[in-house]
């Protein structure tokens, strides 16, 4: 067995494995010796452990990834109980079992009688890999109280889509058939779903329904407003998509640790677009990955993220307040919406500029003219100069800086500018990659001077700025 002497290894190194240990409860040599496994029986042990602690970090990233995300689910493991009522929407629970299943999460389906005139039990047991119950009265399952068994080992009981007429009859303390007896008979939580027509959700009695079930500590994730199945209607009624309702599940089973709870943060992401006329537009080369990294990763941290996102091509994170916007003037607005929060992370590339002469007509080809139509710019609001002068300013705001030279130089010269307290500047320039790929090399500019990291990939740039905000947020509470 090498040695490893903590002295040799440079200051990051030593940083990272302290967070990892303080995260994981270990001490630093026990973090260490884990880290390094068989690399421990290497010729440079020291230098191992540095390339595995900054290149590498698969346990510390799969273990922050947020509640919808696939790579790390909370619920992994855990038992759901799918209630299927006889709605429209029952064939989206088909794809929430998949979902799900992708998860590893156990699922043990339910179906009302109702239900089985929507979709098959041959098709939700197919995805759930196992049989589906439809029955109280069935012999083989009910021979040991099978209502009671189902409802007592699920961790989480979802009923997707709720019926008006399930929710009427759980919040009565009806069972008259399998799924309401589970529910009665259940002291675990549960999540409703619900999807009908906005006459029946906003019908009296469903109201009065529903108060009763919030009451009683039931939860509920929609309904959204939207088209509605039947021609030519709208409103409230639309079950809640499968992705959303695989967020809450991940957040209502999600254990782990919540050191950014209670927090609030608001954070942007991706390009945005200037219109030049209804068909084009000026944009960039930001693709949003970044920024939605961090944005998941504040999450699982337990912050409340509200996310204000340009168009980019990435699935909206699950368990966030989202706001799309394209524009830079939209972003602006939606920032300010969200005020007052304690955190902003402006990670998006906001355009300088924008077109002051932008046609409200597509803007054809003259025959005969002599060049293109001249484009007159005008400026755009800074967001990041807004928020970091505002009178409701968050305690910590933090802005991106994508340079293409001079990079802490001009970082530098931002940070004062803008008011915040940190800017990550990244090179972007063409020798290193330009911006849309999967890594960043960050380099942390503060008041206490320069932070360089190494180049991570963009969820690991993002572990390691949640926990410098984790780490700001615990000396302000020891310093109070
Ligand atoms: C085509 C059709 C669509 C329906 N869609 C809904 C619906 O989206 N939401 C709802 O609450 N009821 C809907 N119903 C009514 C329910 O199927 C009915 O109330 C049934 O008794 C519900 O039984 P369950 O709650 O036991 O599943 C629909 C009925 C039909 C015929």
């Amino acid at each position: 067995m090498a040695t490893i002497t903590v002295r040799n290894l440079d200051e990051q190194t030593k940083q990272a494995i302290r967070e990892r240990a303080a995260r994981n409860g270990h001490s630093m040599e026990e973090e260490a010796r884990l880290l390094l496994g068989a690399g421990a029986l290497a010729d440079n042990p020291e230098r191992v452990l540095t390339s595995i602690v900054n290149m590498a970090e698969p346990e510390a990233t799969v273990e922050n990834y947020a509640p919808g995300s696939q790579h790390y689910f909370p619920a992994r493991g855990k038992t759901v109980l799918l209630i299927i009522c006889g709605g429209i929407a029952a064939y989206k629970s088909l794809d929430l079992i998949r979902r799900l299943k992708e998860r590893d999460v156990e699922v043990n389906v339910v179906m009302t009688r109702a239900a089985g005139e929507f979709i098959t039990p041959l098709s939700a047991g197919a995805l759930s890999h196992s049989k589906v119950f439809t029955d109280l009265f069935d012999r083989q399952d009910e021979h040991d109280i099978g209502h009671i068994r189902l409802a007592r080992e699920a961790d989480l009981i979802v009923v997707a889509p709720a019926t008006a007429n399930m929710i009427a009859k759980i919040s009565h303390g009806f069972a008259d058939d399998l799924a309401s007896a589970i529910l009665l008979a259940s002291k675990n939580q549960i999540l409703l779903a619900p999807a009908m027509n906005p006459a029946m959700w906003n019908n009296p009695a469903t109201r009065r329904n529903v108060e009763a079930l919030l009451k009683d500590g039931v939860q509920f994730i929609g309904p959204e407003t939207g088209e509605m199945a039947e021609r030519s209607e709208a409103g409230r009624g639309r079950m809640t998509e499968p992705m959303d309702i695989v967020g809450e599940i991940g957040r209502l089973l999600d254990d782990r640790p919540k050191p950014l709870a209670g927090l609030s943060v608001v954070l942007t992401a991706g390009p945005t677009h200037e219109p030049i006329d209804p068909v084009r537009y000026i944009a960039n080369r930001s693709s949003g990955k970044q920024g939605y990294a961090i944005a998941d990763a504040l999450a699982a941290a337990g912050a409340e993220v509200n996310l204000v996102s340009g168009p980019v091509e990435l699935a909206r994170p699950a368990g966030i307040n989202f706001f799309q916007v394209e524009s830079a003037r939209q972003m602006h607005q939606a920032v300010k919406n969200c005020l007052p929060v304690d955190i902003a992370v402006m990670v998006a590339a906001v355009a300088d500029w924008r077109v002051a002469n932008s046609a409200d007509e597509k803007i054809k080809k003259k025959p005969g003219s002599t060049g293109p139509v001249p484009l007159k710019l005008t400026e755009n609001p800074d967001i990041l100069k807004f928020i970091g002068h505002h009178e409701q300013r968050p305690k910590l705001v933090i802005g991106f800086a994508a340079e293409t030279r001079d990079v802490i130089k001009n970082a530098k010269a931002k940070l004062k500018r803008k008011g915040a307290d940190w800017i990550l500047a990244n090179d972007v320039s063409p020798e290193t990659g330009i911006m849309g790929g999967d890594s960043n090399t960050i380099k942390l500019l503060s008041s206490s001077g320069v932070d360089e990291w190494p180049n991570l990939a963009k969820d690991q740039v993002a572990r390691r700025l949640v926990d410098k905000i984790i780490a700001y947020f615990d000396s302000e509470i020891i310093s109070v």
